[in-house]
């Protein structure tokens, strides 16, 4: 299928193209070929909640092992952490986990590990091989409790299987079995998505519905253990940030990440699920930026007020709590070890980096109370925190300062601050490294915000990734960059550099821009809009310029997927964010926040979905022969919303396609002889 309707007629790429539309086609064709249909198992709940919960609800006190989940260690070859929650705010009694390469039987007990007491989150320290960690929330006061072990010195690409227990007189126990990954060059597959949110109440195990709480969020889970295209679930997912918007359900944050811990544990007892943090993992709370208790007088009600609005580290306490991810080795300048907050991992011929772009966006607001009403009172919470209106979380450079490099028009670590960003230097690091290991064929970065995006109810394009890390992806020649966010589907083509002449203009003006007038968007250069062929499937050489995709149809009920075009001449439009849009007002006025300010031509966009908003990703990779052959098959597969996603309760079901929307091949070599 072509990727255009007009050619250049000296063959060289034009971008007057108008973009490849996905969906309606590949719907139709789904519905001739009849999908598997998936009803949920229903019934919690009487009926539906009118809503999300306004009060704390009571959590259980049972010890009961659940939310089982998988994330690799370094090398996912021979590590693989196993971690699971107890259901509620009671620590179990004497955790164990027993694994054995054969099933956990009375005559197979397996290597038995116990679990020490458990610690309150504490990421100045270091993890041991076993290690149970408390997290008490801030604004609702409920304790949880994680557990984690650490395997390693595993077999490659060998079955292990697992078992948890609580550890009770009357023991509770729970497992499942993994494969770990191959070693050295070997086919594989994995899947991806962001913005997965909760179940609704019907499909929830609390029976609550919470803030986008919707019910493709459980088809999106069972997706990957089925996929459409029948060939099996893949080796693990990567999970592109957003992923239960527990920050915006403030009296209940524990209870959301239950639901969401027992929503994906259909898959992630039995695959690692590897995280990338996202703007709603930042959660209000009581501590200070770097996680440590507020101390201003007048206890937690104050605490706000003096700045420590904090839900552990930097908002991350529940995320650090929950998954103990590998260890990229950096401390940051406050003390925090940054374990987990950005990752790298190599499975076969891809290495795979997790980033964290809260540290370098512009665009403001992963935790918002913002009312633009005069007057407006503190948010307050079950425990009696308050949070002020027009109160953000805004982390921009927590692991230290950019500044520009006007030559490269690029943000650089500010070593002369003394404090650079550390995120940005370990990622350039990594990618050094990575190009120079001979195992290593192409690099996978993924991430939660956008560089490029096209959605009009969205985030848009930010700038400061643009800025910071498009220079970095450029030089290393990173091969695909996954994103969320925008809760939709889009692809770029190929790009690499920018359009140095190129620029956006003000749309929506911060304060300090003017309306109308030019601004600099960096804007990446498309390299090429015309594929190759890879043995009969469209495919695109990823070593002349970088894919970037927006897979954010995880399974909100805030789907975006509509997408701008200029209307003089019907050509793509994004949004761009280039400046902070901070929160302005005062208390008597009350407080607003802008959207994106700018917008720029979108010669990038190849690709959207304006038919379905929700979706999954398979990746099929195949080392080739020889080193450098390396290719990865794309399959995007839309999920049609849920039959009551327009109601209040977002619930009902659907029917899971066969056919993939896309289907593309990237490689290095492809239309090379
Ligand atoms: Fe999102
Ligand atoms: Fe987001």
């Amino acid at each position: 299928m072509s990727e255009s309707n007009t050619g250049g007629s000296d063959g060289k790429a034009t971008f007057t193209r108008r973009r490849f539309i996905i969906g309606t086609v590949g719907v139709s064709a789904v519905a001739a070929l009849g999908g598997t249909v998936v009803r949920a198992p229903r019934a919690v709940a009487s009926g539906p909640p009118s809503g999300p919960p306004t009060t704390t609800l009571p959590l259980p006190t049972t010890t009961e092992p659940e939310q089982l989940l998988l994330t690799w260690g370094s090398d996912p070859a021979r590590e693989v952490t196993v971690s699971w929650s107890a259901p509620g705010t009671v620590a179990q009694p004497a955790p164990t986990l027993a694994f054995s390469t054969r099933p956990i039987t009375a005559h197979n007990p397996g290597w038995l590990i116990k679990l020490p007491d458990p610690k309150p989150l504490d990421v100045t320290q270091r993890y041991g091989e076993a290690a149970s960690v408390s997290f008490a929330d801030g604004l609702n006061g409920q304790t949880t409790y994680f557990y984690h072990v650490q395997l390693t010195a595993l077999e490659p690409g060998t079955r292990y299987y697992y078992q948890v227990s609580d550890g009770a007189a009357a023991p509770s126990t729970a497992g499942a079995s993994f494969e770990t990954a191959p070693h050295g060059r070997a086919k594989f597959r994995f899947s991806s998505y962001g913005d997965l949110a909760t179940p609704s109440w019907d499909l929830n195990t609390s029976g609550n519905i919470w803030h986008e709480s919707c019910d493709n969020s459980w088809f999106a889970v069972t997706a990957i253990e089925n996929p459409g295209d029948g060939k099996g679930a893949p080796l693990f997912h990567l999970l592109n940030g957003d992923l239960c918007y527990a920050n915006l359900d403030v009296d209940n944050a524990p209870g959301v990440w239950r639901d969401f811990g027992n929503n994906v544990a259909r898959s992630s007892a039995h695959r690692p699920w590897m995280p990338a943090l996202g703007n709603h993992e930042c959660e209000f709370g009581v501590d200070t930026m770097s996680g440590h208790p507020g101390s201003a007088a007048g206890g937690v009600a104050a605490q706000a007020a003096a700045g420590n609005y904090w839900n552990g580290p930097y908002g991350f306490g529940h995320y650090l709590s929950r998954f103990l991810l590998p260890d990229n080795g950096v401390t940051n300048w406050d003390g925090n070890r940054l374990r987990g907050n950005f990752y790298t991992f190599q499975v076969g011929t891809v290495k795979f980096i997790s980033l964290d772009a809260d540290d370098i966006i512009y665009q403001d607001g992963a935790a918002n109370y913002v009312i633009n009403t005069a007057n407006t009172g503190p948010e307050t919470t079950t425990t009696g925190a308050e949070i002020p209106n027009g109160t953000t979380t805004y982390i921009r450079f927590y692991t230290g300062g950019l500044q520009l490099d006007a030559k490269e028009d690029s943000l650089v670590p500010d070593y002369a601050s003394g404090q650079p960003n550390l995120q940005t230097i370990w990622l350039e690091g990594t990618l050094a490294q990575a190009r120079r290991d001979p195992s290593v064929d192409m690099i996978v970065v993924f991430m939660h915000q956008c560089a490029m995006s096209t959605s009009v109810p969205g985030n848009g394009s930010d700038l400061g990734i643009r800025q910071a890390w498009l220079p970095l992806f450029d030089k290393y020649e990173v091969d695909l960059v996954l994103s969320g966010h925008e809760h939709d589907y889009e692809r770029t083509y190929p790009v690499r550099g920018y359009d140095a002449g190129e620029h956006g203009t003000v749309a929506a003006p911060n304060p300090g821009q003017v309306k109308g007038a030019a601004v600099d968007t960096r804007r990446p250069s498309v390299v090429t809009t015309e594929p190759q062929a890879f043995n009969g499937t469209p495919a695109w050489n990823t070593g002349e310029g970088t894919v970037y995709l927006v897979l954010g149809g995880g399974g909100t009920n805030g789907p975006t997927n509509t997408y701008g075009t200029d209307t003089a001449d019907d050509k793509p439009q994004a949004k761009v964010i280039t400046t902070r849009n901070a929160v302005v007002g005062t208390e008597a006025t009350g407080f607003s926040k802008n959207g994106a300010d700018s917008v720029e031509d979108a010669p990038w966009s190849a690709a959207i979905n304006p038919t379905d908003a929700y979706g999954y990703s398979i990746f099929d990779v195949d080392p080739g022969q020889r080193p450098g052959e390396t290719t990865i098959t794309f399959q995007y597969f839309a999920i049609p919303a849920v039959t009551n996603e327009a109601g209040s309760a977002h619930d009902g079901t659907t029917t899971l396609p066969t056919q993939p929307t896309e289907k593309f091949v990237f490689g290095r070599r492809v239309g090379r002889p």
